[in-house]
């Protein structure tokens, strides 16, 4: 969506124009202002962060870096115990990720999944799962990659009935694709546990087992973009916890810099510290602004109840998005999500995924109802994305709720 509106303030999950009209931001942004926005006690951190300090050469930060893993790692699963600071977004965190198996096996095809998203540099852009963003790049694309099914059981690749009792044809893939059509030197996998862009498509129980047995048996390197699901998305601080996904290294941006300021990390196992400094740096990269956000962005999800909240809270959204969807089945399709990161999937009169409804449905929430949603796929995809801030109360949930609601009763 493409809109003349103009913001210059923003509290919480509301954002103001100049004339001060209030709009409710659904979606926290790209899902990235975890703390909602000017969150008070961040905002205070980053002034004076802002007015000590922004920027030293890496040389001399080494002492924040490590305090900031450390209150990062405490979180991550026991077995991830080490980490890389010089990252500001999680496309480059992704490519380190990618860096990082390559040196460590030796190999240096990646597989990922179709409708992922990994990010936008070209490398990134090379190993993301959807055609739409590559079409007019293919000449310069990296060709050592292939993807995989997406564990998308409301529209299975395979028209199965489900899982477990499709016998998991999705992770079958990986096994053909390996032997019919890859190089054979196959370095990683990458997967975001939930993918988000791709329509909050979330696998189901037992898939990331089968996954990491895969990576284990052929000795692959398992990467969980943690990009959306990292810092609380799900109402847990990892999805890999969550799921017991066990992948070998971990990547995070978005929410990591708690209220818009760019932070990424990439978390990994103590064997896959491989990487020298001049392999993986960024200039702006573990900048002191991004490093305070990240450390009181930590602080603060991870003080007792935060998570709890998003839980608790998360289970009201799910509910009232279902009831949402028994009030419109013609055009709600499914209703999926954990914590705060959901999605609708927007349907036409026969079942098949409505695009344009989609994004008209994104444009009258917008002009009618003040309320910023998002599609699926970057306005290709039918899948309607709700994800405020992880602040939001259970209020604002049902205020969120209450203008969906006003917005299908428009339809
Ligand atoms: C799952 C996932 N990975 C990686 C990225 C890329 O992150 P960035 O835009 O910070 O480079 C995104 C961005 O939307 C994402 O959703």
């Amino acid at each position: 969506m493409s809109s003349n509106v103009q913001f210059t303030k923003g509290k919480g999950i509301r954002l103001y124009t100049p004339q001060e009209e209030e709009y409710i931001d659904a979606v926290s942004g790209t899902f990235n202002i975890a703390l909602g926005y000017s969150h008070p006690e961040l905002t205070e951190h980053l002034k004076t962060q802002l007015e000590n300090l922004v920027h030293v050469s890496s040389s001399f930060n080494g002492d924040l870096v490590q305090q900031v893993l450390t209150s990062i790692l405490e979180h991550a699963p026991d077995h991830i115990t080490d980490g890389w600071l010089r990252d500001i977004i999680g496309s480059t965190a992704n490519e380190g990720a990618v860096k990082i198996a390559n040196k460590y096996n030796g190999k240096n095809e990646v597989i990922s999944l179709s409708m992922s998203h990994h990010g936008q540099t070209l490398y990134a852009t090379s190993i993301s799962g959807n055609a739409f963003r590559r079409k007019s790049l293919s000449s310069t694309l990296f060709i050592q990659h292939g993807t995989v099914p997406a564990p998308y059981c409301y529209r299975c690749p395979y028209s199965a009935k489900g899982a477990p009792a499709c016998g998991f044809l999705c992770t079958e893939a990986i096994y053909d694709y390996i032997q019919y059509s890859s190089s054979d030197n196959v370095s990683c996998i990458i997967l975001e546990p939930i993918l988000g862009n791709g329509g909050n498509i979330v696998p189901p129980e037992g898939y990331f087992q089968r996954i990491k047995k895969i990576c284990d048996e052929l000795e692959i390197v398992l990467i969980a973009d943690e990009v959306q699901t990292g810092i609380g998305r799900t109402g847990h601080m990892f999805a890999s916890g969550y799921y017991d996904i066990q992948p070998d290294i971990i990547t995070l941006a978005k929410g990591l810099g708690g209220t818009g300021i760019p932070a990424a990390a990439i978390l990994y196992r103590s064997e896959l510290a491989v990487l020298e400094k001049f392999e993986h740096s960024y200039t702006s990269g573990g900048n002191l602004l991004s490093l305070a956000a990240a450390q009181k962005t930590m602080e603060i999800v991870s003080r007792e109840g935060f998570l709890e909240n998003v839980r608790t809270n998360g289970v009201l959204l799910g509910q009232l998005l279902q009831q949402l969807q028994e009030a419109y089945p013609q055009v709600i399709g499914d209703v999926r999500g954990i914590g705060y990161m959901w999605g609708l999937e927007i349907v036409d009169k026969d079942g098949a995924p409505d695009v344009a409804l989609t994004n008209r449905l994104i444009e009258m929430a917008f002009t009618d109802h003040q309320l910023i949603l998002r599609g699926s796929r970057y306005g290709f995809g039918n899948v309607l994305k709700v994800r405020p801030a992880l602040t939001a109360t259970a209020d604002d949930i049902v205020l969120i709720c209450d203008r969906l609601r006003q917005l299908f009763r428009q339809l």
